[in-house]
């Protein structure tokens, strides 16, 4: 028997339960893995929290990393050939918080050497909203982006990605965390009264003319309101202000979007080579057994994790 986290219903942590599950063998265009890691991210509790009643009772945890136990007939996974004993990393299933997952094979890429599997587990949900956050925002190399949350692990993702394609970054983050946004190649500015000066005298100390593009990671009406007094509403994109962006016409983005889908599930690939070459590394702030998953989620519910958690069955 495996052991999975289920929620039982809409509602807080309490909802979820370490359960004993059968594993169904693959099917064809699935495979099964043994789970070495599962990744944390707020969308686990967001999604039980904010759940509809008709989707339950529903396993939690939308990424991991493991090894392939089985493969189902005529199966390909997103980098090719498969067999037992692969390593890989899947992004987005259901149920990675689990010992055992079996999930369809078009989720499922195999995981360089290079990458650690706490790491892997952890990277494309973040990676993938990031380089839509870029995409969508058309930032192009040479301009200069806002990143509100930039010490989170999309803002840190953010940063590296901005990097690579040559945009400079500011990042919102507290004092704590200002070296972090400078490991990543950003520029650290403080969040609270007077952001929009500081932001403003963060560009023009580097010479840049002014903010080209903002990108929210966080959802406070400040980085909303700061985000529109510098850029143009359409070079503005959340991914947590939902309420403000309906009301005021701001493009917010989401996994549950199918254009989202589409492009995360695109740039996968991308993902993993820049990762494997050591472009996008995945800050790891803790690890808990499986079984602890309920006080991992109330930590990363804290707001400040300081990089990502993953899950160790
Ligand atoms: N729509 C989507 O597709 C999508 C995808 C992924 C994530 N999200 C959402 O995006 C948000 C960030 O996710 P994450 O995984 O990056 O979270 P995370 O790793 O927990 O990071 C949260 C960040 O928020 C910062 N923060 C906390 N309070 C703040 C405040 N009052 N003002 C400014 N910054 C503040 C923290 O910075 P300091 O510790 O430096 O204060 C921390 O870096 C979450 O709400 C998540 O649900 C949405």
């Amino acid at each position: 028997m495996a052991q999975q986290w289920i929620a039982s219903r809409p509602g807080d942590l309490d909802v979820l339960s370490f359960t004993e599950v059968d594993t169904p063998p693959p099917g064809p265009g699935e495979v099964t893995i043994a789970v070495r890691a599962a990744g944390m991210n707020p969308a686990d509790y967001k999604h039980v929290a904010g759940g509809e009643v008709a989707d339950f009772p529903k396993p939690v945890g939308y990424e991991v990393a493991g090894t392939i136990t089985a493969v189902g007939p005529d199966t390909e996974i997103v980098t090719g050939a498969v067999a037992e004993g692969d390593e890989v990393l899947a992004f987005r299933i259901t149920g990675g918080w689990a010992t055992e997952v079996t999930v369809p094979a078009k989720d499922v890429l195999h995981r360089p050497a290079e990458i650690g599997v706490e790491q892997a587990a952890n990277l494309l949900l973040a990676g993938s909203t990031a380089a839509e956050m870029l995409h969508v925002t058309g930032a192009r190399s040479g301009e200069t982006v806002l990143v509100h949350g930039a010490s989170g692990a999309v803002g840190v993702s953010v940063l590296q990605q901005a990097r690579v394609a040559g945009v400079h970054a500011i990042g919102t983050a507290s004092e704590a965390n200002h070296d972090v946004v400078r490991r990543y190649g950003g520029v650290p500015v403080t969040y609270g009264e007077g952001l929009e000066q500081r932001v403003r005298d963060a560009a023009a100390e580097r010479g840049w003319a002014g903010v080209d593009a903002a990108l929210d990671c966080v959802g406070t009406d400040e980085a909303i309101d700061v985000s529109l007094a510098l850029v143009a509403k359409e070079r503005l994109v959340t991914i947590a202000a939902f309420a403000r962006a309906e009301a005021e016409g701001i493009r917010a983005i989401a996994g549950r979007m199918p254009a989202s889908q589409a492009y995360r599930d695109r740039i996968r690939p991308e993902l993993v080579r820049l990762a494997r070459e050591g472009h996008l590394e995945v800050p790891l702030a803790r690890t808990y057994p499986l079984a602890d998953a309920l006080e991992a989620a109330a930590f990363l519910r804290g707001q400040h994790p300081g990089g990502k958690i993953a899950l160790l069955p």
